[in-house]
């Protein structure tokens, strides 16, 4: 424990839930969304399938005030601590029961015949609510992203896919009347607060400061906290490996971590901005990255996980790192009030280990401007499309000039995720390519050295020949995909990204 004197913190977290104010002090912060609303909130209708964030049996909405406007995301509640709703509204698919009979988008289930058993009903019915309010085309690929977080055992998907068509319909009326939004939007300005939360209970202790200085202080005072972002890597560790987490800090409340700025050398993403907030600015800047983040997870991760927080847990399969790496991406880090600068690639020394000092934290991420010229492609290689970890992530930049009608290879920056204890940059390759013309010839012999660069792993993934055989063929992927006549060098920027504040 650690004294929070000096840090403007209030000892309780006020919420909505289904249209009810609530204000909570006593509880363990350790306490998922969904235990409380199942255990003490009796509403029963969110399951517990997989309690880590893929099946969407828990998939529940949370509304909140930001930029001047009233966001709802589909969330899953197994894996969200409830001391993180706090200044939030929580909707349930209890809330959607009304004396006027079955809401909309459960009229569109019933009468597609959508569900069988029911157990996966209330997490398809929450997606879709929320796919609502956010105006979800009813197309079949809009509806695909929508629910690739919800799995059914027995329906085989279509009637659910046509109860969805029904309920995006213009006309559905599965939207929030007007004036129960201008309600929501009154109990959301009455639980919010400028000052952060502390609740010490159950011997635990859970902290959100409302401001970066705060924060920074706090983790001086308790460099062994767990920092907790989205919390879709540290909320297993509580459902999964059953950790007590002693003493937690939320990154959440602070202002400042909330932001994307546009700048004149690219995109600088604070340490809070989620995948989904992320996905338009990166996407901008390298239209792979936006394709890449729709392939981490589903809507309801994407909705909390943090594009930071896949650096900061410096797995050697997350999927951002390879990319933002061959981007040439820099990461700046915090201690108290100094900060310093970073190449990505240096942050991550060895498997487990990264150039983090006790106290210190990630306060954000610079993505440069791509070399007009260039182009960025990444490739993840996994499984199945959605939902699945990689078995290897290749990133190519390649920068390249015109001399005398060759187009030889200017500069080169080639990463892999899954091919080693940490995502890894071929320098061997690399230099090879450079002052190279790029052509078949090159391709070939680069790709063939690429598949000697690694010693990757055999797991349940993949085994090591494979990945090395993959790597090699990205390349030769690459290689062809620069060729193709369309292929505009993807780093010209399309129109700059207006930096989003929250
Ligand atoms: P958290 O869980 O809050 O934190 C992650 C770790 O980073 C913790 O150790 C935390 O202490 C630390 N941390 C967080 N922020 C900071 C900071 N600012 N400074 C220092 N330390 C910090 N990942 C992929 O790469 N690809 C996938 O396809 C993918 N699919 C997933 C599917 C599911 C169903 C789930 C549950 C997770 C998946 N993930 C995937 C993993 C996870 O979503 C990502 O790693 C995510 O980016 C973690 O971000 P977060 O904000 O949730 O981090
Ligand atoms: Fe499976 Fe939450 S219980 S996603
Ligand atoms: Fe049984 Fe979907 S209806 S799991």
């Amino acid at each position: 424990m650690f004294h929070d004197e000096g840090v403007q913190v209030r000892d309780a977290i006020e919420f909505v839930f289904n249209g009810q104010l609530r204000r909570l002090t006593d509880f363990d912060p350790n306490l998922t969304v969904l235990r409380y609303v199942r255990e003490h909130e009796r509403a029963l209708g969110s399951k517990e399938g997989c309690a880590e964030g893929d099946c969407g049996a828990c998939t529940a909405v949370v509304a909140e005030l930001a930029d001047n406007g009233l966001h709802y995301r589909a969330v899953n509640t197994c894996i969200q601590f409830l001391a993180t709703l706090d200044g939030k509204a929580l909707m349930t698919v209890e809330h959607l029961e009304s004396d006027a009979g079955l809401h909309p988008v459960q009229e569109a289930m019933a009468e597609s015949h959508a569900s069988q058993c029911g157990f996966c009903t209330p997490g398809f019915v929450m997606s879709m609510f929320a796919g609502a309010q956010n105006h979800v085309p009813p197309t079949r690929v809009a509806i695909d992203e929508m629910l690739a977080g919800n799995l059914c055992r027995c329906t085989g998907y279509t009637p659910i896919i046509h109860a969805a068509e029904k309920a995006l319909a213009p006309a559905s009326g599965a939207q929030i009347r007007e004036a129960d939004e201008v309600l929501l939007r009154q109990q959301l300005q009455a639980v919010s607060s400028q000052e952060g939360v502390s609740i010490h209970s159950h011997g635990k202790h859970f902290i959100a400061p409302a401001t970066l200085a705060e924060l920074a202080e706090i983790l001086l005072r308790a460099p062994d906290a767990t920092l907790l972002a989205g919390g879709t890597d540290v909320g297993l560790f509580v459902t999964k490996k059953h950790a007590a987490l002693e003493t937690v800090v939320y990154i959440g409340r602070v202002a400042e971590l909330a932001r994307i700025e546009d700048t004149p050398q690219g995109v600088r993403l604070a340490a809070a901005v989620t995948y989904a907030q992320a996905s338009a600015g990166l996407q901008a800047l390298y239209p792979d990255m936006g394709k890449l983040i729709s392939r981490i997870g589903a809507v309801q991760v994407r909705n909390l996980g943090t594009v930071v927080g896949n650096i900061a847990n410096g797995s050697p399969i997350g999927d951002m790192p390879p990319a933002l790496i061959a981007a040439g991406a820099r990461v700046v880090l915090r201690r108290g009030d100094a900060t310093r600068e970073l190449p990505l690639e240096a942050y991550f020394i060895a498997y487990g280990k990264q150039d983090r000092v006790p106290g210190e934290f990630i306060e954000a991420l610079l993505v440069p401007r791509p070399d007009p010229g260039g182009v960025l492609k990444v490739y993840k290689i996994s499984k199945r499309i959605d939902q699945d970890i990689s078995s290897v992530c290749g990133a190519f930049n390649l920068g390249f000039s015109e001399e005398a009608g060759e187009r030889v290879v200017k500069s080169a920056r080639i990463c892999f995720g899954g091919m080693a204890g940490t995502p890894l940059r071929a320098s061997q390759c690399e230099a090879f390519l450079v002052g190279r013309v790029w052509d078949e010839a090159t391709a070939e012999q680069a790709a063939e050295l690429l598949s000697e660069t690694y010693q990757p792993l055999n797991d349940a993934r993949a085994s090591a020949a494979y990945r090395n055989r993959v790597a090699g063929n990205l390349l030769r992927k690459f290689f062809h995909e620069t060729q193709a006549a369309d292929q505009a060098p993807l780093g010209v920027v399309h129109g700059s990204f207006q930096g989003a504040r929250r």
